[in-house]
């Protein structure tokens, strides 16, 4: 199908159940609706974010296979690129990259499970960086793992480097000498009892658990400031809290300067933008597959204080009625900036469908500012021209 081009008319379409139409070059974002790539398939890159190199976007996500009956319900192939010119029309570049099948002891063997993929290019090395949220193989979502992989081409292969918790044996800048004695998982449990959970979590109980294995890591988005620095944003501590990790100025690994934000707020998914010299951290709350609200965290510094000013989402999305309660049956992946357009940021939301997470939808909207506060509205149809207005 790929040497028919864009326009298909005259070209054999039997099989793919599309039409010619389809196959048209893509003038405009659909929220919600199938986003299909070139090569005809709705785009199998959930988790997502982008990249801009050179001319080219690339959108690294998680690669979902078809579900077999019986068959695990994440099962994850790898990450899978799409590049495009104009951000609309998307090319499969394929897995760039794959599970290992042929070792079961290995980080990334087949049955692990891969989620929200982030690269980043690190100027200084020539090298595309990936990091992505590992679950081990048959442990569910226990492992709460950073993994790593780098690349020379945007297109990969990727090869895989390790996986870790980060920063083991190293108290966050801010956690105070009085609390910096680790503490076994049974006396966690003991010490977040009852009513002392909220004030236990805020505490760092779990960071304490966590401080010689490493903190989890879970749902997360990787962010470079203007001044180079690297950053891999996780939720840990049972979720319940998103964690700042400074990056080596190579991207390979961790300073051992981090910050807990918002401790014990239940934020995932997050994604940051630098706006105006503020930085906005748009995150959903703790539902697994199930859309919540989103809210956005504030603060000045990346290291804090970030302070949670409320949902940026306003509408409601007509595909299934729902919106800023539930941000329009979405959540948080990424926010990117279009290239040469300063101030033009789009928001990427799944529409997960967990039980066709390959079919998981794609909900792009672009990202104004009212003063200092995030604004996303929902929209039907849209192109680039909005940020002309
Ligand atoms: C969500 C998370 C997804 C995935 C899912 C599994 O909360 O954002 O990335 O991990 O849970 O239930």
């Amino acid at each position: 199908m790929r040497g028919c081009g864009l326009l298909m008319i005259g070209c054999i379409v039997a099989g793919l159940g599309l039409s010619a139409e389809a196959q048209e070059p893509r003038r405009a974002f659909t929220p919600g609706q199938v986003w299909a790539a070139t090569d005809g398939e709705h785009i199998n890159a959930h988790g997502g974010g982008i990249i801009y190199r050179d001319g080219t976007y690339y959108w690294y996500g998680e690669n979902r296979a078809a579900r077999t009956p019986g068959g695990p319900r994440v099962a994850s192939p790898g990450v899978q690129c799409y590049s495009s010119t104009d951000l609309f029309n998307w090319k499969n570049e394929g897995v760039v990259m794959k599970v290992i099948e042929d070792n079961p002891n290995h980080d990334i063997t087949r049955g692990c499970n891969i989620e929200r993929p982030k690269v980043v290019f690190n100027q200084k090395t020539k090298k595309y960086v990936m990091w992505f949220h590992l679950e081990l193989r048959g442990q569910g979502y226990s492992a709460a793992r950073s993994g790593l992989a780098t690349a020379d081409s945007p297109t990969g292969p990727f090869t895989f480097v390790r996986s870790l918790r980060p920063n083991a044996g190293i108290w966050s800048i801010e956690f105070p000498e009085s609390s910096r004695t680790p503490v076994t998982a049974a006396e966690a449990k003991e010490l977040l009892q009852g009513q002392n959970f909220r004030p236990g979590l805020a505490a760092g109980v779990y960071a304490r658990r966590d401080f010689a294995g490493g903190q989890m890591a879970r749902d997360m988005t990787l962010y470079v400031d203007d001044d180079g620095k690297g950053y891999l944003v996780a939720s840990a501590e049972e979720n319940y809290t998103l964690n700042i990790h400074e990056l080596t100025d190579d991207y390979l690994d961790f300073t051992g300067k981090w910050t807990r934000v918002a401790p014990g707020g239940h934020n995932e998914a997050p994604a940051i933008l630098k706006h105006n010299g503020k930085y906005h951290m748009l995150a959903s709350g703790c539902t697994g597959w199930a859309p919540n609200p989103a809210r956005v965290l504030q603060a000045d510094s990346i290291w804090g204080p970030w302070k949670n000013v409320g949902n940026p989402c306003a509408g409601t999305n007509p595909q299934n009625n729902l919106g800023p309660e539930k941000t329009f049956g979405g959540q948080s992946t990424c926010i990117f900036q279009v290239a040469g357009k300063p101030g033009a940021y789009i928001a990427m939301f799944d529409e997960w469908r967990p039980r066709d997470l390959r079919n998981s939808g794609h909900i792009w909207l672009p990202v104004k500012f009212d003063g200092d506060r995030m604004v996303i509205d929902w929209t039907d149809k849209w192109d680039l021209s909005v940020f002309d207005k």
